[in-house]
């Protein structure tokens, strides 16, 4: 049996969106404390696998460092790290690169999605991605991963490796982490288009909103968001067939820790025009404390490395061990 753990990471390109906020952050906040020890890394290696311009990319690791500790994240609590500074993941993600196959990667759909037409053209990094956030996860030997939708055919790779690797060396070395999907907002779309989730690569802007947006750009971007013509439905059924309507509740319900069903209570059959200044208010009531704070936290960028790199530290005595142990079993 292992002892649970909890093991999650976001990659710092751009800005936190409201999808990452509602889907991974406000949930590792959640299972902060429980007893569970909670490691939440900062993946710049993964970042990397498409160009990112180097300022840019310190940049957006401190401001994603800084999102954490305002979402409430504490580093007396949580294990809160970049990736780069702990050597064991890409050494253990070596050897994940001799256990996965080709075959379980080619049907991997977030490199179809992100490679696009030019696969050719793509990352090496970019397609063996998953091997490397399997790593991330297992050189923990960590249990459970919350994360929003769009990881679970990634968590199930790493599921796949840990099996894999388990039978091939005949041990009972790596937990078969599980999958933390849950809430009401585990698949945040895009504001613009009902059928793509949230992202902070989306080339539009207008597409997400940024932790970063102050409470006009929030506004105007629910007010713009793509809606149908209908009034919001008087059931949660009636909203089948309609996926912004649906975002827009969900996101509603889990910024104000409610139900869909509670948010359609309230404003079922009224029009998108009452309704998303209602949101807006909502979001801005939630995230502008969350933004001042990371504004302030930025301004001492010392002291978010400092927390960073105690971090890693911590990390590295968990990871360290179990690379070692690894390496024995594989005989190297
Ligand atoms: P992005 O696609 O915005 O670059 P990441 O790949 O860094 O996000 O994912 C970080 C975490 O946020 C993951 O757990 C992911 O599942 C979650 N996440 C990303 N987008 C959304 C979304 N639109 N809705 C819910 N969760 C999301
Ligand atoms: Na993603």
């Amino acid at each position: 049996a292992f002892k649970p753990r909890v093991f999650s990471g976001i990659q710092p390109t751009n800005h936190l969106q409201l999808g990452n906020y509602l889907g991974a952050v406000k949930r590792f906040v959640d299972m902060q404390g429980s007893g569970i020890e909670t490691l939440y890394c900062i993946v710049d290696l993964h970042a990397i696998t498409v160009w990112q311009d180097p300022a840019d990319l310190t940049r957006a690791t401190r401001e994603l460092a800084a999102g954490y500790l305002a979402s409430g994240l504490d580093p007396a609590k949580s294990i809160l790290f970049n990736q780069a500074r702990v050597p064991e993941h890409t050494q253990l993600a070596w050897v994940f690169n001799c256990v996965a196959r080709m075959g379980w990667l080619n049907r991997m759909t977030q490199f179809k999605d992100k490679a696009g037409k030019n696969r050719e053209n793509a990352s090496v990094g970019l397609f063996a991605y998953p091997n490397l956030m399997a790593a991330d996860i297992l050189t923990y030997h960590a249990t459970k991963v919350p994360v929003g939708e769009d990881q679970k055919q990634h968590l199930e790779l790493a599921r796949d490796i840990a099996i894999k690797f388990n039978n091939d060396f005949g041990v009972d070395f790596f937990p078969v982490p599980d999958p933390i999907i849950e809430g009401v907002a585990t698949r945040v779309m895009s504001l613009r288009d009902g059928s793509k989730k949230m992202s902070k690569s989306d080339p539009s802007d207008m597409s997400r909103i940024n932790l970063t947006d102050d409470a006009d750009t929030i506004a105007k971007k629910f007010r713009k968001a793509k809606t149908d013509p209908e009034p919001l439905a008087e059931t949660v059924e009636g909203l089948a067939g309609r996926p912004e309507a649906r975002n827009l509740v969900n996101i509603y319900a889990a910024l104000g820790d409610s139900t869909a069903e509670a948010v359609i209570a309230e404003f079922g059959g009224r029009s998108f025009s009452e309704f998303k200044p209602k949101l807006a208010d909502l979001a801005v009531a939630k995230l502008s404390p969350l933004s001042s704070e990371m504004s302030r936290l930025m301004q001492d960028p010392t002291e978010i490395d400092r927390v960073l790199e105690a971090g890693a530290e911590r990390a590295r005595t968990i990871a360290a061990p179990i690379l070692k142990r690894t390496y024995d079993i594989v005989g190297i």
